[in-house]
Parts: structure tokens; C-alpha cells; sequence
């Protein structure tokens, strides 16, 4: 059942965060779908309560270009028909006006998030408030960014600039967003932290005194980058630096102080690169493109209930469902 953020954050506030993953192609969104239920190995296996969570499919710009936009509409509605149990939303990642508008009026999309945060405040809180209007008139929801990430966001490449408590308040009430991504300290992609440093709980407490009660807020560069599945690629060939993330026992103490979405791209794309780099290792003579995307289906699932349990998410379906009536 596909349902809206909004929805799904009103359940967890407070409690635990909403694993939002990003897909591309067909496995990673078997992997996705299997693993939300704590199936595994095939689409057959039992549902797994105690492991199964809502979740949030997110589709960037960059995914919905790769093959056709129609592609992945598809392949989701199909996963619903694959996996009944499930409850989702479908969310446009870092939207422009434009991407928005056309995900809006698709009647696909149950969320999406308009990224203006590269704009001077005045601006990103018009843009915003011209994509709420649209979206609230179709049942949509819409998250909106205050603040910039270190690193590359698509193609906007900002340098970190933390969110202002109360500008962030501010940037509620004007803008009408329903939910807002706020810059603690993380970045996009694979290499976030140069040393200890970690998330900035005390920026966070601050913005969730400063907006609305129960406000939820969204954290993006949320990949923990386990040591673990770079090293996996690094002794398959792989050439990737010394890299960290999002130590993930920091989930759930941000989760406590409102952060209800938790962002995770890269970790799907560390597991995807590790074992098609093992599985050519392994099978030099091998050009079957079935056996690597088995393999690859199954330790995403894994992967995604490690994620869910670690986000609090996981053993949540049921409770999800009965909130919804
Ligand atoms: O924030 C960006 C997401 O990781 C999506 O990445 O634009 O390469 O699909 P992408
Ligand atoms: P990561 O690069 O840390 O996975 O972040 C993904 C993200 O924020 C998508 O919007
Ligand atoms: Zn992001």
C-alpha cells in the first residue's frame, strides 16, 4: 500500500526513523521490497513480522533519466503486487520546480521534496511555498531543505553550511513544508567524516525547540559506509579511499529529537558494487548476469533489515497498519 511521509511520520515520531532508500533497476528494488518484509532469499519466503517495516522509496533525478521514469513506476507497482503486505511511500529525492511538478501531476508520487537550499532564504521559501500549493491540492506531501550538505547534491555543489535554528522555524511557518531536511553535520556519498567527528546533536536539539511540536525533520548523507563492505570491495579489486559515515548508533538518538527519515543511498551502492566485484573475482569465466544479481538481491534484503533494525523501524509494519485504519 503505497501511503503519504506524513502518514508514516506520525507513527514514528519520536520513536524511530523511516529507512528512505534510493533505487535505480529491478534488484535493488526486489532487494528493497524482500527486505522490508525480512524475507531474504526469495520473494516465496514467509513474512518475518518482527523484521518487516514501513519504509520510503525514494527516486532521484539521476534514477528517473537512467533507463525511463516509466521504468520504475512500473517496477514499484509491480513489487506492490509481488509483496501485498508492504506500506510505502514513493518520494521524488532532491527535487527542482520542474521534477516536482511532473511527479505531482503523475498521481504516482506520494511525496517529494523540492530542494531549494542552494537558493538565499527568501527564495527557497518561495519556491517552496509554489510546490506545497500544488502538491496539498493533489493529497501530496512535501518535504523541503534548510541548510547545505558538504559534498555534491546532484548537481549543486555545496559547502557545509549547518541549519540555522531559527531560521528553521521560520522557514516552517512560510514555506508550509511538511516535513524539512536539515544539515547536521553529514554529507552526500561515500566519504563524510575525516576523523571522529559525527552528527551535530546539539544543532539538532535546537531546531526541534525551535519548530513546531512534532515537526518531523529529515537527515540526508545518512550512509554509514561499514568498513566491512569497502573493505569487501577493496579486496575484490576496488580502489576506494579510506571512507566513513553515519556510525549507525547515532539513528536512533537523532530519531529521539524528531529526525523521522533517515536517507540512505551510498550503503545500497557499497553492497551492489561488493558483490558483483566478488562474484567476477570469483568466476573469472562467468558472463551470466543472473548469478551476481541472485546474489546481489538477497544481501541487499539482508542489508535493509539490518538497516531497519538499527533505524528502530523493523517490527513495525503491523502497528504501522493499524494506525492507518
Ligand atoms: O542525494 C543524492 C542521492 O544519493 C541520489 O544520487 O542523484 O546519483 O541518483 P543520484
Ligand atoms: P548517502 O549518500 O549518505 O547515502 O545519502 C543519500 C541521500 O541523502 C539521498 O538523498
Ligand atoms: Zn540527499
Amino acid at each position: 500500500m503505497i501511503v503519504t511521509t506524513k502518514e508514516l511520520f506520525k507513527h514514528a515520531y519520536g520513536k524511530y526513523a523511516i529507512g528512505a532508500y534510493n533505487i535505480n533497476n529491478l534488484e535493488q528494488t526486489v532487494g528493497l521490497f524482500r527486505g522490508n518484509l525480512g524475507k531474504v532469499a526469495s520473494n516465496e519466503e514467509k513474512v518475518d513480522n518482527a523484521k518487516s517495516a514501513p519504509f520510503i522509496v525514494q527516486i532521484s533525478r539521476g534514477a528517473r533519466g537512467y533507463s525511463d521514469k516509466r521504468f520504475l513506476e512500473a517496477m514499484i507497482r509491480t513489487a506492490e503486487e509481488v509483496f501485498p503486505e508492504v506500506i510505502f511511500a514513493v518520494h521524488l529525492d532532491h527535487g527542482t520546480e520542474e521534477a516536482c511538478y511532473d511527479c505531482i501531476d503523475s498521481g504516482f508520487y506520494s511525496s517529494v521534496m523540492i530542494d531549494a537550499s542552494h537558493h538565499e532564504f527568501a527564495e527557497n521559501v518561495a519556491i517552496t511555498k509554489k510546490v506545497v500549493e500544488r502538491a496539498h491540492d493533489k493529497g501530496i506531501v512535501v518535504e523541503a531543505e534548510l541548510g547545505q550538505l558538504g559534498g555534491v547534491e546532484e548537481d549543486i555543489v555545496g559547502s557545509v553550511c549547518l541549519t540555522d535554528p531559527g531560521q528553521a522555524a521560520e522557514f516552517v511557518e512560510k514555506s508550509g513544508c511538511d516535513s524539512l531536511a536539515v544539515a547536521i553535520g553529514t554529507s552526500h556519498g561515500a566519504y563524510k567524516f575525516s576523523g571522529k567527528q559525527g552528527l551535530r546533536f546539539d544543532v539538532l536539539e535546537k531546531i526541534q525547540a525551535a519548530v513546531p511540536k512534532d515537526f518531523p525533520l529529515v537527515m540526508h548523507g545518512s550512509s554509514s559506509v561499514p568498513k566491512e563492505w569497502v573493505d569487501r570491495i577493496n579486496n575484490a579489486g576496488g580502489q576506494l579511499g579510506a571512507s566513513s559515515g553515519v556510525a549507525e548508533d547515532q539513528y536512533l538518538p537523532a530519531a529521539k529529537l524528531g529526525v523521522c527519515k533517515i536517507n540512505i543511498d551510498t550503503d545500497g551502492r557499497l553492497v551492489w558494487c561488493a558483490i558483483h566485484r566478488e562474484s567476477f573475482r570469483d568466476d573469472p569465466k562467468n558472463f551470466d548476469l543472473r548469478p551476481p544479481g541472485k546474489t546481489f538481491m538477497a544481501a541487499y534484503a539482508e542489508y535493509i533489515t539490518h538497516k531497519n533494525s538499527v533505524l528502530g523501524s523493523a517490527g513495525q509494519l503491523e502497528s504501522v497498519r493499524k494506525s492507518l485504519g
